[in-house]
């Protein structure tokens, strides 16, 4: 190649490498629910609500022709992987499943030689990580979007399940009041943050220790209200008077297993059972995002009452994950 052309074409490669960063900086993901402005959640929800509908009726709209996700597990998952894997089949493209065989991040390769790899290859990732910092590490190489999956922190895929199954039973989020008893946990950050985001009212009942931390409450539901306040008690009767949505989790996190016999003791009094039920407002539903652990966060009568919404809950994790994919990659990063 003569000297001018080799010229011509360092500049051709800097010029793509430097829109790459540009790409890659530019690049919309989704990690928390705080990353999201309440239009583009009533967006997501209303993607995937019509998407709902359309499967219901037999229609199926290839949205994401030839489009691959990949889905890299640090941790167990039925509905998580289930839903994504389902989803992109129905949306018309393809899921790859990549847990411990890939080497794990950081360990075989760097996270920045993995990200940028994987994201060369496929159009969107979703990432169940252990730590937090591992899907915010990932995402800053990816050249592609990047979906949070679980963290020791957060779950904002099942907070958007949740709330459009709250959408679905009572029409509206203004009004009503959520209460959370237990672990203010992973699930409960993304689900208060997304609640708070619509205008509903929150309780928290845990215990000293469990309960949400000053930096989980900092901005909450601001942007709806400036004078948004949220509930914190020790006082599973007390977060329950009049809640519309009563909703917990496990006392033992994927993670914290060494932790069990201690948390069982520390979460006793924190059982949503029918007599806790019994104080809830009349119309009150029953969520877990699951898997629960039946005789101890909750009871089967509970689980399996009229007022539990846990089975459309799960399905409705298939609806949200192509909302949100949908949304990710035909809208916020067109
Ligand atoms: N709720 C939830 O995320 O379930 P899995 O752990 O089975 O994915
Ligand atoms: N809080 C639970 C949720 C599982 C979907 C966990 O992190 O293990």
């Amino acid at each position: 190649m003569c000297y001018n052309c080799s010229l011509f074409f360092n500049r051709l490669t800097f010029k793509q490498h430097r829109l790459n960063i540009e790409k890659v900086k530019r690049m919309r993901h989704f990690i928390n629910l705080n990353d999201i402005k309440i239009k583009e959640l009533h967006r997501i929800l209303d993607l995937s609500a019509s998407i709902k509908n359309e499967l219901k009726s037999g229609v199926m709209p290839p949205y994401l022709a030839g489009k691959m996700l990949a889905m890299i597990f640090e941790k167990l998952s039925l509905r998580t992987r289930v839903s994504f894997e389902t989803g992109m089949f129905q949306l018309g493209g393809s899921a790859m499943y990549l847990g411990s065989e890939t080497g794990g991040i950081g360990k075989r390769e760097s996270v920045k030689d993995f990200s940028e790899v994987l994201s060369s290859m496929v159009d969107v990732i979703m990432f169940r990580a252990m730590k937090h910092r591992s899907v915010t590490d990932f995402a800053k190489y990816s050249s592609c979007p990047v979906i949070n999956g679980l963290t020791d922190l957060s779950h904002p895929c099942q907070a958007l399940a949740d709330v459009l199954t709250i959408r679905e039973v009572f029409g509206e989020f203004k009004k009503l009041k959520l209460a959370w008893v237990g672990d203010a946990n992973n699930v409960a950050v993304s689900l208060v943050q997304a609640v708070a985001k619509l205008g509903m009212k929150v309780s928290i009942a845990a215990p000293a220790g469990f309960q949400f931390r000053d930096k989980n409450l900092r901005g909450l539901g601001r942007e709806i209200d400036p004078a948004f306040e949220i509930e914190l008690t020790d006082s599973p009767a007390k977060a329950v008077r009049d809640a519309h949505v009563v909703v917990t989790d496990v006392w033992v996190s994927m993670g914290q297993e060494d932790e069990t016999e201690h948390r069982k003791q520390v979460f006793a009094q924190y059982q949503v059972n029918e007599k806790l039920m019994k104080k809830a407002h009349k119309d009150a539903i029953f969520m877990h995002c699951l898997p629960a652990r039946r005789g101890l966060e909750v009871t089967d009568e509970v689980m399996d009452s009229e007022q539990s919404k846990i089975v459309q809950e799960a399905e409705n994790r298939l609806h949200v994950q192509k909302g949100l994919l949908v949304w990710l990659l035909n809208e916020a990063n067109r």
